[in-house]
């Protein structure tokens, strides 16, 4: 029965991307009962496989995704100074290595998983815990996936068009149809959906060390002129520094990643925070590096112009290999996007178990394993934040929901060392770290409601007051209205799936 969860934390290292909740949904084909097994306990399962290098991949795998392909020319035009971005980019680096470390005392003292979910648990109680929740299962993932597949489709279609600025509804179809072929793949197999993160993973990292290395050669060559004067025209607005927080920090988004796997890190008091400290400022860098790369061959002007940089980047460096650039561009999205709808299905499958969502959005399809429910209904709001937003509008609308919920951990780690003070915690960090982490994720909400309030941030907000209103009916009290049942079995013929006790029978 050893290799029940065959597809572990530690292959998925390799992929990088596939967040780290593999070992728990992944239910290889092969042998039902184990797969079964698999879901139905996965505490009891859960081997410790991943190691300092399979941490620190699954780390950088799953923040290096679509943003430094996007976000250059949003964070320039926000901050108006080359100078200013380039503190900024750094500042996210250092902004997320401090609250990955604070996440670091919160998973090496609660072990269990869902990260967030957990946490707010112990520290404020269900009610807290059910909110994050439905905010990550109805805005959250979707959203990722929505932004990652609109990057995908943005450098997909300029590969086609040469001069002209592609047509907007050419691009979003392109997402929607990016989004269907990875919820077909997602479906289809875990297997699949593995493999696919592993080759998708390798194309991430060419395009990085490609664009790397051609800066640095630009760099050797002396082409400097844009690097100098860099904060002329910088903006002193918080509101837009906040907003450019915004913008840089969704490149950085999925430094809490191997907090979903503490379950199954070897020696994770050594080797999270260990994982961490390697893996964030090794990102940083590479962001870092790219963005002077990026500087090298085109104005800021023209930075901001170009509607894809990195295509901008290899048209002028990589002579008649110029293809090249957006083809690992649209290969690396792929995968981002494909990890992320792998793990939304995982996270929306954990939640409704627990009785926080609709019971058939935990219910996996009876021959393949996948829970396809849950990555349906996850692909059909992606496809509607796709026809609805923007890149930029919907990376507002993620970030600043997203650091409502970091704060919160924040705020959970300060308000634990008070009620909690003798629990066993191996790696602590200095309260000072939460405590400016918390202060910064303040700052990160405020500042861009009050100097600039968007609809957005009221679509985040009634979201989450929505998701109170269903609270108490429905999980407190657990009334179930009664037409649900015929739904469900309705859903439940049509989708081919089963609740994942039924497996045993
Ligand atoms: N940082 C990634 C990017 O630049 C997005 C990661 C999405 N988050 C996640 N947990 N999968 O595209």
């Amino acid at each position: 029965n050893g290799n029940g969860t065959s597809v572990t934390a530690g292959d998925a290292a390799g992929g990088g991307e596939t967040d780290a909740s593999l070992s728990e949904v992944a239910v290889p084909g092969g042998d039902k009962l184990e797969g079964a097994d698999a879901i139905e306990d996965d505490a009891i399962h859960l081997k410790r496989r991943v190691g300092l290098f399979s941490g620190v991949a699954l780390i950088v795998g799953t923040m290096i995704g679509s943003g430094i392909f996007v976000s250059p020319s949003g964070l320039l035009i926000r901050t108006g100074s080359i100078g200013l971005s380039f503190i900024i980019w750094v500042a996210c680096g250092v902004l997320s290595l401090l609250g990955a470390l604070a996440y670091a005392e919160l998973g090496t003292m609660n072990t269990s998983s869902g990260a967030e979910y957990a946490y707010f648990m112990d520290a404020f109680g269900p009610m807290p815990a059910y909110l994050f929740s439905w905010v990550s299962t109805l805005v959250l993932k979707p959203s990722q996936l929505a932004i990652i597949c609109l990057s995908f489709s943005k450098y997909a279609v300029e590969a086609f068009v040469s001069e002209c600025e592609p047509p907007n509804s050419v691009v979003k179809m392109v997402a929607v149809l990016a989004i269907a072929v990875i919820l077909y793949i997602n479906c289809y197999s875990v297997n699949l959906a593995t493999g696919v993160q592993n080759v998708f993973t390798a194309a991430k990292l060419v395009a990085i060390l490609i664009i790397i290395c051609g800066g640095a050669y630009k760099l050797a060559e002396g082409n400097t002129q844009h690097l100098e004067n860099v904060f002329k025209g910088t903006t002193y607005s918080l509101g837009n520094i906040a907003t450019a927080f915004y913008t840089g920090l969704w490149a950085y988004d999925g430094w809490n990643n191997l907090n979903y796997v503490t379950e199954e890190i070897k020696n994770p008091s050594v080797n999270l925070p260990r994982s961490i400290i390697i893996g964030i400022p090794l990102v940083t860098m590479c962001y870092a590096l790219i963005n002077i790369s990026y500087l090298t061959v085109m104005s800021g002007i023209e930075l901001i112009e170009s509607e894809a940089v990195a295509v901008t980047f290899g048209k002028r460096i990589l002579g008649v290999m110029a293809w090249l650039m957006p083809l690992s561009v649209t290969v690396s999205t792929f995968g981002s996007a494909n990890g992320t709808l792998f793990a939304a299905g995982r996270l929306c499958f954990a939640a409704s178990r627990e009785g926080h969502l609709l019971d058939i959005l935990s219910y996996v399809h009876v021959r393949r394993f996948t829970p396809a429910p849950g990555l349906i209904f996850h692909s059909l709001i992606a496809v509607a934040m796709v026809m609805s937003g923007t890149i930029d509008s919907l990376i507002d609308f993620f970030s600043f929901t997203a650091w409502i919920f970091y704060g919160g951990s924040m705020l959970a780690l300060i308000v634990m060392r008070r009620t909690k003070p003798n629990a066993p915690r191996p790696y602590k960090v200095p309260l000072i770290i939460p405590v400016v982490v918390l202060v910064i994720s303040i700052y990160l909400i405020a500042a861009p409601i009050i100097e600039n309030p968007q609809i957005e941030y009221l679509y985040a907000a009634l979201f989450i007051v929505a998701g109170l209103i269903f609270y108490v009916p429905f999980v407190h009290y657990a009334i179930a209205p009664s037409f649900m049942d015929s739904v469900t079995v309705f859903l439940q013929l049509l989708l081919e799936v089963a609740p994942t006790q039924s497996m045993f029978d």
